[in-house]
This record gives structure tokens, C-alpha cells and sequence, in this order.
């Protein structure tokens, strides 16, 4: 298939349906106007502006959501990750009001928030946790006792991967390809003698030089770099993070017995392995990548799904690991472990998201999966896609993903015109390439084949 072509005819597409969306949304370009005057971009985070503007939600109930503008779509964006409940979930708005009618925030730990520390410990298998806000917190605070717990100072990261926005870990998460360091390249590029590393990429201004040198760059799915580095800098390394499954830059699934073998280098080089589970643990099975793969770390970071959409984060393991919260390393917050986020994240995991409700979700995300893997077929476009429980996606390489460079080689410009076709047919998405769609257990088959229409519908415009 002529690649050249098909990019020009999806910059066709993204132009007619970018028109058409502008039209169909006066509202929300009001609400930016507005808005931009006192949030840069207009919103309350980078994730979340547009261009020229984003669509505004206005509310949403069970798969769907509404805009500004009255528009209604099927909602598989998921809040990135977070709405696998759905939307106003009867059992979520009852655990809710009933915590907004009794105290919703005190500072001091409730039964509520113990129950949810038990409900936690039990689905993932870990010993403790801590409660926090957010995935960024997890993974900071897990940092800390792992450095804690280890005595040293530097962690491996994975290229292309993202842990939230506090500095330790925001360094190589989406590098442009021409500031790639070249593996085993000599001439200082790479960050250690045996070339065994990436070089390290601030992914944000503002973030002091100082840090970089404790940040190391492994490519994913590659245990032999992560020996090839640990045999040299061991004794300076007090943590091995990663998202078991990268999905960042769209699904990366881990080779087998990958895991395992960081499982295996970390116990013999006492280097603490950290799972940021933070979109996998409650969408990719009940008991997220620890039991999907059966690869269990030393700590594991959770937020977005184990809220049911309240503001939440959580990390736990050993406790001989996470019993460096009593030895010095600073864990706290003044939201920690609050009746709100404890309330609807106790209903979420023990309520909605049984077992039974993980079957429903595959049921569903193989439907869609194959439904979107038919039109790849029929059309011949370079894609494939990829299906894990609530998650799935479709990536613009005719390959599968193994690592961050494989991502570089997707074709941006298709899945931009689709974003704009299948927001235009009804379809709520994320806005870029790096995510993927989320379904709920308000999700049905025929909101399933609303999807799959509208991807059909643009692959057969995209050859036509
Ligand atoms: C894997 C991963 N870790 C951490 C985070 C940060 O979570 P939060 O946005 O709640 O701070 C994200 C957010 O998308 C994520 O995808």
C-alpha cells in the first residue's frame, strides 16, 4: 500500500471532518474563549487541551457522554483509563452521597479507608498500601521508599514510558527520534560504560540537570539490557519501574517470560521492582498485569480505575519494603485515604468490578477488536489492533509493538483524520496515538458496533 498516499488522503479527511467539527461544537469554542483567559490552553491540564479548541463535556451517564453543545456520543475515551465503571454508576452515586451526607473529609482515617486498604491488598495480592491522589503520587512516594528500603539513589526507566509528572521520572517518555541515543554507541552517548542504556531526555522544561544522571533509559521488552546495565550499576540502582504493559504509546504487550526475568535481576541485584499498574491494575483483569501475566513485583503503583472515578492514587508491596514508611521515608497528605475517593473506590473495586464484570468487559473488547481488525483486513491499511480486557487499541503499524521505537514508526496522520471521523459519527475518543479505548461495564454490544461501524466507515474512506 502506498504510504505516501494514504497520508495525503488522511489529510484530506482531517480537514473535512475538522471543519465539520467546529461546526457541530459553537459552544464549546465559546466555553474557550472563556476559558482561556484565566487556564493556559483553556484547560485544567495539558492532557486535556485541543486544537483549535477540545470539546467540552457537559455530563454523563452509564457509556455515554455529553457535550457543551447537546451532542451525544458513545463514550470510550474513559476519562484515560479511569471510567471503567461507566458514568453516574447507581452503586458509585449511593457510596458517594452517603459519604457527602456524613463528612467528606476529616484527615484522620475511617473504617471506609481500611476496608479499601483490605480491598486493595486482597485483589492484587500484596502484603500493604498507602492511599494517595494520584498516580503521580503513587509512583513518586514509591520511588521514595524504594530508595528508602534500598539505600541508593538511581532508577531505570523505560523509553517511551510515563509515570506522571513529577520530576524524577519524566525523562524519556516521548523523545523525538532524531534526539534518540543510540544503543551500544560509543562516544559518551549512551549513559553508562557498556552502552547498555539510552540517553536520558527531559521531557519537560523546568526539570534541574541534577536529576538527570539518576534517571537511566532501558528499552522495553529487553531483559538483556537490564542485565547488561545491572552488572555494571547495581550497588547505584534502587529501582526497576515500568508498566508491565506499556500503554503510553498505545498497548505494548510484555514478550513471554520477560517480566519475570526483571523479576528474576532485581532479586539478585536487590534492586526493587516496581510495577506502575496505574492503567493496567483494575482494566486488564481483576487483579490487573500481576495476574494477567503472574508476575508479582515488590511494589506496585494503582490510581484511575480503583476510584471509579474518584481522585485516587495507591501504591503497596512487601512489607518489608513498605515498612520504610515508618523508618524515615516521608509518605503523607493531607486528601490521603479521604471518605470520598475511599467511599466510591470501595464500591468500584468490591461492587462493580467483580470477576464477573471482567468477563463482560473481554467479552466486549474482543468484539471490538476483531470488528476493528476486519476493516484492517478488508482495507489493507498499515494497522493492527490490540485487545486487553477493558483496554484495547488500534495502531497505525502493520506489526505489533515490542518498544518505544516501534512506535515510531505508527503513521500519526491516520489516526488524527480517525479521531476527528469518529468523533463526527458519535464516538468519544481520546485525542492522540498514545492511548486507547477504554470500555465500561455500562458498555453494551451495540455500543460495540457503533464503534466498529465508524472505524469501518473511515478505513473504507481512507482507500476509497
Ligand atoms: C502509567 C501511568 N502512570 C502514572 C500516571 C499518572 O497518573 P495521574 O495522571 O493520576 O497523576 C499515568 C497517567 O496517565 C499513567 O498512564
Amino acid at each position: 500500500m502506498d504510504v505516501e498516499r494514504l497520508k495525503a488522503r488522511a489529510a484530506e479527511i482531517s480537514e473535512r471532518e475538522r471543519g465539520r467539527l467546529l461546526e457541530r461544537t459553537p459552544r464549546s469554542k465559546e466555553l474557550y474563549e472563556r476559558a482561556v483567559k484565566v487556564l493556559p490552553k483553556g484547560v485544567a491540564s495539558n492532557f486535556q487541551a485541543g486544537d483549535p479548541y477540545p470539546v467540552y463535556l457537559d455530563h454523563g451517564r452509564g457509556p455515554r457522554v455529553w457535550d457543551v453543545d447537546g451532542n451525544e456520543y458513545v463514550d470510550f475515551h474513559g476519562g484515560f483509563g479511569v471510567n471503567v465503571v461507566g458514568h453516574a454508576h447507581p452503586k458509585i452515586v449511593e457510596a458517594i452521597r452517603k459519604v457527602a451526607d456524613q463528612g467528606i473529609h476529616f484527615a484522620v482515617t475511617t473504617p471506609l479507608t481500611v476496608q479499601l486498604a483490605e480491598a486493595i491488598c486482597e485483589r492484587f495480592g500484596v502484603d500493604q498500601v498507602r492511599l494517595v491522589n494520584s498516580g503521580t503520587e503513587a509512583t513518586m512516594d514509591a520511588l521514595r521508599v524504594a530508595r528508602a528500603a534500598t539505600g541508593k539513589d538511581r532508577v531505570v526507566k523505560m523509553e517511551g514510558s510515563y509515570h506522571g509528572h513529577h520530576d524524577a521520572l519524566l525523562f524519556s517518555v516521548v523523545p523525538e527520534a532524531d534526539t534518540l541515543g543510540v544503543r551500544y554507541s560509543v562516544g559518551g552517548e549512551a549513559a553508562d560504560t557498556t552502552g547498555s542504556a539510552y540517553t536520558t531526555q527531559p521531557t519537560s522544561r523546568g526539570i534541574p540537570r541534577s536529576m538527570w544522571q539518576d534517571t537511566i533509559i532501558v528499552p522495553f521488552n529487553d531483559a538483556q539490557a537490564v542485565e547488561d546495565l545491572f552488572r555494571e550499576h547495581a550497588d547505584e540502582i534502587a529501582a526497576l519501574i515500568l508498566e508491565p504493559v506499556m500503554m503510553n504509546i498505545g498497548i505494548v504487550v510484555p514478550k513471554p517470560g520477560y517480566l519475570q526475568a526483571l523479576r528474576d535481576l532485581c532479586d539478585r541485584s536487590g534492586v526493587v521492582l516496581l510495577f506502575d499498574e496505574v492503567k493496567c491494575g483494575g482494566t486488564i483483569a481483576y487483579g490487573g498485569a500481576i495476574e494477567r501475566f503472574g508476575v508479582k513485583p515488590h511494589l506496585a503503583c494503582w490510581a484511575k480505575a480503583i476510584g471509579g472515578g474518584s481522585v485516587i492514587g495507591a501504591f503497596g508491596g512487601d512489607a518489608s519494603i513498605m515498612e520504610w514508611v515508618t523508618k524515615g521515608a516521608a509518605q503523607q497528605g493531607t486528601f490521603n485515604g479521604n471518605p470520598l475517593s475511599a467511599a466510591a473506590g470501595l464500591a468500584a473495586l468490591t461492587q462493580v468490578l467483580t470477576r464477573d464484570a471482567y468477563e463482560h468487559l473481554g467479552k466486549l473488547g474482543t468484539l471490538l477488536a476483531e470488528g476493528c481488525q476486519r476493516a484492517i483486513d478488508e482495507t489493507g491499511i498499515p494497522a493492527h489492533t490490540v485487545d486487553l480486557g477493558a483496554k484495547g487499541c488500534v495502531s497505525y503499524r502493520k506489526e505489533p509493538l515490542t518498544n518505544y521505537r516501534d512506535f515510531l514508526e505508527t503513521i500519526p496522520e491516520l489516526f488524527y483524520a480517525s479521531f476527528t471521523w469518529m468523533v463526527n459519527r458519535g464516538v468519544f475518543m481520546t485525542p492522540g496515538d498514545e492511548e486507547q479505548w477504554t470500555i465500561s461495564v455500562q458498555h453494551t454490544e451495540e455500543d460495540i458496533a457503533r464503534y466498529v461501524d465508524a472505524f469501518a466507515g473511515f478505513t473504507q474512506e481512507l482507500v476509497r
